[in-house]
């Protein structure tokens, strides 16, 4: 277990000018199931098409889960991804936090049980949910631990397996959402303050439980004791996504002293290409300045932001120092945003 005299700690010198410890990106990783399911095959059983699809989402196709994988398998290949690509051990993490609403089990994490696979046994390791918004949350209190000296390296996963909670026989769900995992490295850094610093820059967290009706699962351990189905009425989720992911975003930046003129990339939670496109425009940036995965995962939730983190990596999209803008809304509802230079 970490304590306190890591705090701030980094294989990197400190130099004399550093004031502040930044939470920095050292490696990202990712891992999608096999089984890749076009819009086509959903006509089969429903009144769908690949053109309604295709129009009112983005969406062409997304990744199944076989029925033996698992989210903490999933999570488990996007870490192990994630500490290649940062040519580092798993015993030198700290903390691994894993955003999820779909774990395997009510209990354990799936968080623990990703640290005991990647033997990640000096890590305190727990998940968090807060659905589609969930990565940016984990984001947001992988920061805070790491700030306060909490943890210095830190593994944070989105993992979700939806296709466990679609009621295949509704429409208006069931082709939008897909199954995936992505995973950051975090590490401790010494900064100097400024906006020039790498690492998360700020963070901007939201929530109005009021709107629960709008997106919710029926079922859960207390109520029904199933895992219960999805329910959404996507045309209002739609409107509060419009408004409130633009705002957010510009929240992030104003806390961070930026404006949106200074970002390189919008990383946005993948739900919908309309919804992408009216943030983007909200912002005044162009699609060439957004990484759109959409098309080709659906709507993994929570594994959403850090799957196209990994793609624009992999890609050469995203470089070292590029300023980054990322923000969801999900379930509850719950959105938020994060500014941070890669
Ligand atoms: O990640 C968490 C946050 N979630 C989101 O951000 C999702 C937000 N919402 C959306 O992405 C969009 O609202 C949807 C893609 C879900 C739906 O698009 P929409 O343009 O808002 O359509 P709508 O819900 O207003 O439905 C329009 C019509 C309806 O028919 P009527 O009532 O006009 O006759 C639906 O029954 O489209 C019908 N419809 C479909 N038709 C063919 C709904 N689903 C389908 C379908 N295929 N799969």
């Amino acid at each position: 277990m970490t304590d306190s005299t890591v705090a701030g700690a980094s294989d990197a010198p400190r130099d004399a000018t550093s004031k502040i410890t930044r939470a920095v990106v050292i490696g990202v990783g990712h891992y999608l199931p096999e089984n890749v399911v076009e819009n086509d095959a959903f006509t089969k059983t429903l009144d769908t098409s690949d053109e309604w699809i295709r129009t009112r989402s983005g969406i062409e196709r997304r990744h199944f889960a076989a029925k033996d994988e698992y989210t903490s398998d999933l999570a488990t290949k996007a870490a192990e991804a994630a500490l290649a690509n940062a040519g580092i051990d798993a015993e030198s993490l700290d903390a691994i936090i894993v955003a999820t609403s779909t774990p395997d089990f009510t209990f354990p994490s799936v968080g623990t049980m990703v640290q005991a696979r990647i033997g990640a046994l000096k890590a305190y390791a727990f998940d968090v949910q807060a659905v589609c918004a969930g990565f940016v949350y984990a984001l947001a209190n992988a920061n805070a631990l790491i700030v306060s000296g909490q943890a210095r390296r830190i593994l944070v996963i989105g993992a979700e397996t939806f296709s466990r909670i679609m009621d295949w026989t509704d429409r208006g769900t069931c082709v939008l959402f897909g199954d995936g995992a992505g995973a950051l490295i975090l590490e401790g850094q010494p900064g100097t303050g400024g906006t020039e610093d790498r690492g998360i820059l700020s963070t901007d967290l939201n929530a109005d439980g009021r709107h629960r009706e709008l997106l919710f699962v029926d079922g859960g351990v207390s109520t029904t004791g199933t895992a219960g189905y999805l329910r959404m009425q996507g045309n209002q989720v739609f409107r509060h996504a419009v408004e409130k992911l633009a705002q957010t975003a510009e929240a992030a930046l104003t806390k961070a002293g930026l404006s949106a003129s200074d970002v390189d990339w919008i990383v946005p939670h993948q739900a919908n290409i309309r919804i992408i496109q009216g943030t983007a425009r909200k912002l005044d940036l162009p699609m060439e300045r957004v990484i759109v995965t959409v098309q080709d995962h659906g709507n993994t939730s929570a594994a959403s932001i850090p799957l196209a983190l990994s793609v624009g990596a992999a890609e050469g999209k995203l470089k070292q120092g590029d300023l980054i803008v990322t923000e969801a809304i999900g379930g509850g509802l719950a959105w938020g945003a994060i500014a941070l230079r890669w």
